[in-house]
């Protein structure tokens, strides 16, 4: 699946602006982070693409399956198979361990997988510390995340532990890590209308 499709499938099953800039957010931390393992000769066996159309996919049924939470990533794999993806492309096995809590379908095993699970909260974390900064996400730093990281009551749903993976799963320490999703939202910011 081209990025392209993936977003054709994203807008299609998503309408909330909010909802879907957080998919885009997650596909270009994704992006900055294959590139970043790429550069420290880490590269990952999937396309740089492929990671980036995860990213953007991950949550695209979100909407439709937000009142049933058994529901999400189960209705996206059908939504894939009838896309015609095969259950072994590693995006297929990706979005099963999406969610793998609830379903129960798929523990994160690969680089790519483990990046999802690691940026996903993040990425909403970042957003909540540019919102404090009155939405301009070019004034967030990596002091101002790591200021906010330990104050619990700052976005308080967001699950730091699942970030924290990053050094054991990836090898990339938590500062590296911020910085590079930071870095690759900033980047995009007006994509992400911050
Ligand atoms: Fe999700
Ligand atoms: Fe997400």
């Amino acid at each position: 699946m081209t990025k392209d499709q993936a977003i054709e499938l994203l807008h299609k099953n998503m309408q909330n602006q909010n909802l879907r800039r957080h998919c885009y957010a997650v596909g270009f931390a994704m992006k900055g982070i294959y590139e970043y393992l790429d550069s420290i000769s880490r590269t990952p066996a999937e396309s740089v693409e492929d990671w980036q159309v995860l990213g953007i996919l991950h949550d695209s049924d979100y909407e439709i399956t937000k009142e049933d939470w058994t529901r999400h990533t189960i209705l996206l794999l059908e939504w894939l198979k009838e896309f015609g993806m095969s259950e072994t492309d590693p995006i297929y096995l990706a979005v099963m361990s999406h969610n793998n809590k609830v379903t129960g379908l798929r523990e994160p095993v690969t680089d790519m997988e483990w990046a999802l699970e690691c940026c996903d909260e993040l990425t909403g974390f970042i957003v909540a510390c540019a919102l404090v900064k009155g939405g301009k996400l070019s004034e967030v730093t990596l002091e101002t995340v790591k200021k906010k990281w330990p104050q619990k009551a700052f976005a308080a749903g967001v699950i730091r532990e699942q970030t924290e993976q990053c050094q054991e799963k990836l090898g990339v320490s938590l500062d590296g890590f911020i910085s590079i999703v930071l870095k690759s939202m900033q980047e995009n910011c007006d994509k992400l209308g911050l």
